[in-house]
């Protein structure tokens, strides 16, 4: 695949020095490995390499929606790959998928979820702060998912046309309260998952599902060990990151009597 004027490219010169840059004829990129003329790389072949101005070997690689997503950037907290993944499979998160998320955030979660539903399903997120939604769009403009995504403002959560949903996804702090308005857009057996960093939030967030009528309610925390694999001293990485937050996942069952709670 060839790169063309204005496409991502993630530069990678090792584990540690990775870069995600816009190629765009005649722009140079400074890094501490000298000059990179990522002008260069237009009309080259993702996979090929340049040398920086002190000789060093940087390659053109096709950014994937994990460098979209580790390298977007930020003024909040935004969910990680690990959890990202078992988000996707156990919510039955597909193509075509309509999903409603609360807590835009910078838009980390939402970035993954629009690279799922496209090209025929649709993310429809909400945040009460338009600086962090201004940076969400930013990041899921580059990349080149805006189309599936409509972002809202908490206050228009009620005229939102959002129709009936097949996953809601809250990562706000007090997710508790967001069940009153998310239950009634949720398909049912639809899936409702909380991103609770704190066991507070998640013992809160487990029994307001229980209350609500959820079922198959399920809490669980995810763990990622690095491994240094290397010929004849292969063990794992010194450091780990050892917390980033618990799920919670429900799933919408009808009542006997009515659609309702
Ligand atoms: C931790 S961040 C979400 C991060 C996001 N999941 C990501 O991956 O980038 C939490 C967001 O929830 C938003 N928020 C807090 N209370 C809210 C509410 N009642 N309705 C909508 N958004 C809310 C905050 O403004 C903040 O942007």
């Amino acid at each position: 695949m060839i790169i063309e004027e204005g496409s991502y490219v993630l530069l990678y010169h090792s584990l540690q020095k990775t870069w995600l840059v816009e190629a765009n004829t005649g722009k140079k990129f400074h890094t501490h490995l000298g000059v990179i003329e990522i002008g260069e790389a237009v009309g080259s072949e993702f996979g090929s390499h340049l040398l920086s101005s002190k000789g060093k070997k940087v390659i053109l690689l096709e950014p994937l929606v994990y460098d979209f997503v580790m390298k977007s950037e930020r003024l909040t907290q935004i969910v990680y790959p690990k959890d990202l993944a078992y988000i996707g499979i156990r919510c039955g998160l597909s193509s075509g998928s309509r999903v409603m998320e609360v807590g835009t955030g910078s838009g980390g979660l939402t970035t993954y979820l629009a690279s799922i539903v496209r090209p025929s399903g649709h993310v429809y997120t909400f945040d009460v702060n338009t600086k962090f939604t201004a940076i969400a769009k930013k990041n899921i403009k580059k990349a080149n998912l805006s189309d599936f995504v409509t972002f809202y403002d908490h206050t228009q959560f009620q005229e939102a046309n959002c129709g009936r949903v097949d996953l809601v996804v809250i990562d706000i702090g007090d997710p508790w309260t967001m069940l009153e308005k998310t239950y009634e857009s949720l398909r049912p057996s639809g899936t409702l998952v909380a991103i609770c960093p704190t066991m507070n939030q998640l013992e809160k967030m487990s029994s307001a599902l229980t209350e609500f009528g959820f079922v198959f309610i399920d809490s669980i925390e995810l763990m990622i060990r690095n491994i240094e694999a290397r010929t004849g001293k292969t063990r794992p990485a010194m450091r780990m990151i050892g917390h980033t937050t618990y799920l919670i996942f429900g799933r919408k069952a009808l009542q006997n009597t009515s659609d309702g709670h």
